[in-house]
């Protein structure tokens, strides 16, 4: 079985094919039918000894995905389910996630995009610092998921890996809906959420604010942006809850708010009116020691504008 004719078979299960739809709607979820997954499991294993995906590379992903990311879906974004996911290297290894490159294509067509996939850690010794202000309040269903939780059993520190990842796909997917400068996300399978790639096309990521020295005009504009996007996420009740020029990306001139697990509900979380001073305490503090005027990165109009796309005023 050659690659041409595995592409065929995907081909009538086209994500957006009227088909495809009618099959979600039926089921809630894309699903190939009993049949069709088992023809296409044969196929891949006949492909593995012919040209599946080279050491290092696993077949996409895309069609086991606990969640995936808002329609429509871009354009760049290969979904065909003959792609191969190959993994470029690490971005960045933090305290909580680690984030890969990864590159999902469809060999023999060219095409091709970039991913960055963040992998929250389940297994390590590790406490996450954002657990406790934030996880409190948000419901878990079963006790004996509490219990493993509260114990940092493997089973629970795994458990909460999931529940960041479910919760920054879940911010990532409401605001860029929104209109809010995020990466798009792409999936979520577990504790490994998959997003667009911020950066250029050879695989080098975009700097992160803090590493760079804008000129007055240039820093005015990111100010204007990020203003723009505080308000985006103001309206929609929101403030990012870890803001700092780390958690900004900005690429080709564009900000991109990235980091976003603690989203924090102004008005239903309890500390929210504090949240939300503390990212924009932050956020002045950084473009003001960066040469902005003070009474432009003015901290108290700008919670008041603010509290008044919230409701809150
Ligand atoms: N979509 C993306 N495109 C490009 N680079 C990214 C992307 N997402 C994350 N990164 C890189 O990975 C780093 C870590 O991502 P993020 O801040 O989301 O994770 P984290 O676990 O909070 O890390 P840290 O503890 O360093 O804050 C970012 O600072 C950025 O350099
Ligand atoms: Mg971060």
């Amino acid at each position: 079985m050659r690659k041409r004719d595995l592409e065929a078979l995907y081909e009538q299960y086209d994500p957006d094919t009227p088909d495809r739809e009618r099959m979600r709607r039926g089921r809630g979820r894309a699903r190939l039918t009993e049949q069709a997954r088992a023809r296409l499991a044969e196929q891949r294993e006949a492909a593995v000894f012919d040209d599946g995906p080279a050491a290092g590379g696993r077949w996409s992903t895309w069609d086991d995905a606990d969640e995936r990311g808002p329609r429509p879906y871009p354009g760049w974004l290969v979904t065909e389910l003959a792609a191969v996911d190959g993994e470029l290297g690490i971005l960045k290894t933090g305290k909580e996630a680690d984030v890969y490159l990864l590159e999902r294509a469809l060999p023999a067509t060219g095409r091709t995009c970039l991913l960055a996939a963040k992998r929250y850690r389940g297994g390590d010794h590790r406490l996450f610092h954002r657990d406790a202000g934030y996880l409190e309040g948000r419901r878990v269903k079963a006790s004996r998921e509490m219990r493993a939780m509260r114990q940092r059993t493997d089973f629970g520190r795994n458990l909460i890996a999931q529940q960041w990842a479910v919760a920054e796909f879940a911010a990532l997917s409401g605001l860029w809906a929104a209109g809010a400068p995020v990466p798009y996300p792409v999936q979520r399978i577990g504790t490994e959420l998959l997003m667009e790639f911020i950066g250029d096309a050879d695989g080098t990521a975009a700097p992160r604010l803090v590493q760079l020295r804008p000129d007055p005009r240039e820093l005015a504009e990111l100010w204007r942006q990020l203003v723009d996007a505080m308000v985006i996420l103001a309206r929609g009740g929101y403030t990012h809850g870890d803001l700092s020029a780390y958690n900004l990306l900005v690429h080709g001139g564009e900000l991109v708010l990235i980091d976003l697990p603690q989203l924090v509900d102004v008005v239903a979380n309890p500390q929210g009116r504090t949240f939300l001073q503390r990212d924009v305490g932050t956020a002045c503090k950084w473009f003001r020691s960066r040469g902005l005027p003070d009474d432009v990165a003015d901290p108290d109009r700008m919670v008041e504008l603010l509290l008044d796309e919230v409701g809150l005023r």
